[in-house]
């Protein structure tokens, strides 16, 4: 096959290119402005990468090109950061929706199946949130079906709804196509994918405030408290990285079933409140240090106003039913949490540690 990677050079993209540099002949051709993630498949012949942004102006001839050759293309492309949402809402609505609108149109126009990245934000808070069901008796009211949960944005002054509400209207979008023009299209919602290479680590390789996996690990890494925000009571579903590859690529080997469909990629098994993952994450670095002090890390609670300033709303709980995976594509995701911990971790350590002096932990 010949596939279009747009964001192929970040978290997500360089694992696809991993794996599907090394199994398989497909031709890809790829953007990113960024390339640190994929240096080693500079050279493969079979990979070609525009390092422009998908809204530069020298872009537009080449993908169009590409589209037109191609048969399928992927859209990873995003700003997918919730400390981004509330604080740059301009640029996250541009990056997930004005900018995926010429490449929705160019698939319709060549009818190429698109497969586009969505989100699980885009089923917003649980139901049971909003009834008051805070121990979940229910799971009509928090389990998220592809197919018949309702999607429920907070209001607009929450700006955490910017993103969700862009990758919605992306979905909406698509899926208007495909009734209408008969676009092939596979809508991926993933529900937090870990592994090595995810985010970047504070102070080391960027500034900001990444997804919870690189705040945790860049704590432990420069000595600062793991902070838990309003009181890491949100919980989060958490599948291996090269698990969710494996979805992606069974979704490419078998075009007749994902096409038509948004799919959950998420693992039920792994659920924990991000009260759990720090000591999780903690004991793990203390396994992986040999040093049993970690054990006992700092962790503090923080508010969401203080963490991530004003407008930031918090999805409780992303339990997905993934039984629609499982039946078309095969796919049921079997790695513990403890392993993604463990091999993640692992890499963050063997990578960052030693590269700057942590400063003294601050109770
Ligand atoms: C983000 C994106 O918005 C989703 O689109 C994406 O699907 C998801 O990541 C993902 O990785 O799949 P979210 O899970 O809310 O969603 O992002 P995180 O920044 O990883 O936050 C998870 C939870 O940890 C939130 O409750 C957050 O408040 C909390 N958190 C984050 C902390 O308690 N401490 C921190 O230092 C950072």
């Amino acid at each position: 096959m010949n596939i279009v990677i747009l964001g192929c050079g970040g978290f997500i993209g360089s694992h696809l290119l991993d794996r599907l540099l090394t199994t398989t002949d497909h031709k890809i051709i790829g953007w990113d402005p960024e390339s640190s993630k994929i240096q080693k498949h500079l050279d493969n012949p079979n990979f070609t990468l525009h390092q422009r942004y998908v809204d530069d102006p020298e872009t537009q001839q080449d993908l169009r090109d590409a589209v037109a050759n191609g048969d399928v293309v992927i859209n990873l492309a995003a700003i997918c950061n919730p400390s981004e949402y509330n604080t740059n809402p301009i640029s996250v609505i541009k990056s997930n929706l004005f900018d995926v609108y010429p490449i929705v149109e160019l698939c319709v126009e060549y009818k190429r199946w698109l497969i586009s990245f969505s989100t699980s934000e885009c089923y917003g808070r649980t139901l049971s949130s909003y009834v008051g069901d805070t121990s979940y008796e229910n799971p009509d009211l928090y389990e998220l079906k592809e197919d018949e949960t309702p999607l429920i944005m907070g209001p607009i002054v929450n700006q955490r709804w910017t993103y969700a509400c862009a990758k919605q209207m992306v979905e909406r979008l698509v899926y208007a196509h495909h009734k209408e023009d008969g676009l092939p299209f596979t809508v991926v919602r993933p529900l937090n994918f870990f592994g090595p290479r995810m985010d970047y680590i504070p102070q080391r390789d960027g500034d900001g405030v990444p997804r919870v996996l690189a705040c945790f690990m860049g704590a432990l890494l420069n000595g600062d408290p793991m902070k838990l925000v309003d009181g890491g009571k949100a919980r989060r579903t958490i599948v291996s990285i090269y698990e969710a590859v494996d979805a992606i690529c069974r979704m490419l080997d078998n075009p007749e079933k994902a096409n038509g469909h948004a799919f959950n990629i998420g693992n039920r098994n792994n659920e924990v409140t991000m009260a759990e993952l720090a000591d999780l994450m903690r004991k793990t670095y203390a396994k992986i240090t040999g040093d049993a002090s970690y054990e006992d890390y700092p962790i503090i609670e923080v508010s969401a106003e203080e963490f991530y300033g004003e407008g930031y709303e918090d999805c409780d709980r992303r339990m997905p039913d993934i039984s629609k995976a499982k039946e078309l594509l095969g796919w049921e995701p079997k790695i513990a949490l403890e392993d993604v911990l463990l091999d993640t971790m692992t890499y963050f350590h063997n990578e960052y540690a030693g590269s700057m002096k942590p400063a003294q932990v601050a109770e």
